[in-house]
């Protein structure tokens, strides 16, 4: 039996890209899953192929904005009793807006990433980790980002979130460190997911021109890691982790050669 068979696990953002790749490698260790997103139609999908699929695993989704502390609170304390101890917690959900000089940034968007990427990830935590102090186990895995190790023109404030992701990420390990719990940071560079549709406000066209040329990560290469990272023994903690795809070396250095 693999350490991961009958645990529950939390994800954020479920509903796209590397979250959804979670749920399916987890589903596939045999954990019991929550699926949340703002877009429950698609975890919904989702759930109907996973228990379709593995019939020995728990599927419930939310539909959960985390910009909406009210909703957090809510979703945790609704979860049905089987799925209420939560073991990993995955703070996926995440996104960026626009490619603005700090100069230019406009307030929504200055708004919108740091209630996503930072405030969302924070009030999640704040809603799981009580229970898992109590039950003296769980893992918290971040989704950081080569944007939260450096910083690159025209992502100042998406670097300025994943920067604090990465603040957030180092200091809630430090403060569990007498604790069972485990706290993780899993950066990766270039994903080819619907990440960079949104930055461009759904335009295709330039989202494809980010990749074009070069074979970046799929959401499924950053999912295995995640399940790793969880799937370690209880006396591992895989603290944080840079990702690439072999084509690049910093944000912005990337070999092209098409
Ligand atoms: N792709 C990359 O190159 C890359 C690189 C480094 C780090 N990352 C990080 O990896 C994580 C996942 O990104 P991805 O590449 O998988 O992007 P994605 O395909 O765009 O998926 C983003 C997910 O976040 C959810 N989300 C966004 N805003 C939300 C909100 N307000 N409330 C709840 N859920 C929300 C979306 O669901 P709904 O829209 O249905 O709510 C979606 O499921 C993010 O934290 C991102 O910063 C990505």
């Amino acid at each position: 039996m693999g350490r991961l068979q009958g645990k529950t696990v939390f994800i954020t953002g479920a509903s796209a890209g590397i979250g959804e790749a979670c749920a399916r490698e987890f589903a596939k260790e045999g954990s019991h899953l929550v699926l949340t997103a703002r877009r429950v139609d698609r975890l919904e999908k989702l759930k109907q192929e996973l228990t379709g699929k593995y019939k020995d695993i728990n599927v419930h989704t939310v539909a959960l904005d985390i910009r909406d502390k009210k909703q957090i609170d809510d979703a945790v304390k609704g979860l049905p009793s089987s799925l209420k101890d939560i073991d990993v917690l995955v703070n996926n959900a995440g996104m960026v807006h626009g490619v603005d000089p700090l100069v230019e940034v406009k307030e929504d968007d200055l708004d919108i990433m740091f209630a996503t990427n930072v405030k969302g990830l924070v009030f999640l935590t704040q809603a799981i980790v009580p229970g898992m102090k109590e039950r003296g186990t769980g893992h918290i895995i971040n989704l950081g980002s080569v944007a939260g190790k450096e910083a690159y023109a025209g992502g100042s404030i998406y670097c300025a979130t994943k920067h604090a992701v990465d603040a957030i990420s180092k200091a809630l390990l430090i403060e569990l460190v007498d604790t069972p719990l485990r706290v993780s940071q899993i950066c990766p560079g270039l994903v080819n997911t619907e990440f960079s549709t949104v930055r461009f406000g759904g335009d295709k066209s330039k989202a494809d021109a980010v990749y074009k040329g070069l074979q970046p990560l799929v959401a499924e290469d950053i999912a295995e890691i995640v399940v790793f990272t969880a799937g370690r023994p209880p006396h591992v903690n895989i603290a944080d982790m840079l990702v690439f795809p072999s084509c690049q070396a910093a944000s912005k250095i990337v070999s092209r050669n098409a």
